[in-house]
């Protein structure tokens, strides 16, 4: 289940992210690269994070088609296993990444649907998900980020092998942040969840390693629970 559990690495600089991915190494399979870290460190931070884990580049690229597929092909030459877009940039801009992420087949594309953090009604969040994650499939990514609730409805639309990344997990009455539609590891598994994307929890637990192994547990019982 470790390797289903992706901890974002929403710190400022890279020794503070290496000493994190450091700390946690044997309890999370893959790390993510926001905006925040990359910007303040860049492709050579990535470059040592990939030499022990897997990382999802989280820059959620949002621009014209041609501009966008380029930095999916930098983003592949970087050698991460997962990136994403925005599904709100429209179809060119989709079916150009895809194209361009082909040249990797071991990169996944994903596309981000509605922003977890999103006020909007849950009702009109899952329409607006479904509707953009069929637009992704239909433009060639392999996958959506959504929130644990949409899980679901976007896999009886998409098919099961569509991936379904969803941050905006909380346990053990966490503060939800920033963060509107929350759901915890347990029931993201239970609702068919391929990765969780987990921050605050574990970045700022009292004890880290045993929040990661928290969350571990918790999906691995409704792993259980579902077999
Ligand atoms: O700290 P927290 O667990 O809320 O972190 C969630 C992470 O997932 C953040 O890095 C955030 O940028 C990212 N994310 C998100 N909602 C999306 C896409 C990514 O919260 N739709």
């Amino acid at each position: 289940m470790k390797n289903r559990l992706m901890l974002a690495l929403d710190l400022p600089d890279r020794d503070k992210a290496e000493a994190m991915a450091k700390e946690l190494a044997g309890d999370i399979g893959w790390f993510k690269i926001g905006l925040r870290l990359f910007v303040a460190a860049g492709p050579e931070l990535v470059k040592s994070i990939l030499q022990t884990h897997r990382v999802f580049l989280d820059l959620k690229f949002h621009d014209i088609p041609n501009t966008v597929a380029e930095a999916i092909g930098s983003a592949g030459q970087l050698g991460v296993q997962m990136t994403n877009i925005h599904a709100a940039g429209g179809h060119e801009m989709m079916r150009a990444a895809a194209d361009a992420a082909k040249s990797f087949p071991r990169m996944q594309l994903i596309a981000v649907t509605v922003l977890t953090s999103d006020p909007m009604p849950p009702e009109q969040a899952r329409v607006e998900a479904v509707r953009r994650a069929e637009a992704a499939r239909e433009a060639g990514l392999h996958g959506v980020v959504c929130s644990v609730h949409e899980v679901e409805a976007i896999k009886a639309a998409c098919g099961h092998d569509f991936l379904t990344v969803t941050p905006g997990i909380r346990w053990g009455g966490q503060s939800a942040n920033d963060q509107q539609r929350i759901a915890d590891p347990g029931y993201a598994i239970s609702q068919g969840a391929d990765y969780l994307v987990v921050g605050r929890p574990i970045l700022q637990a009292p004890d880290r390693k045993a929040a990661a192994r928290e969350a571990v547990e918790l999906m691995q019982a409704a792993a259980r629970g579902g077999a």
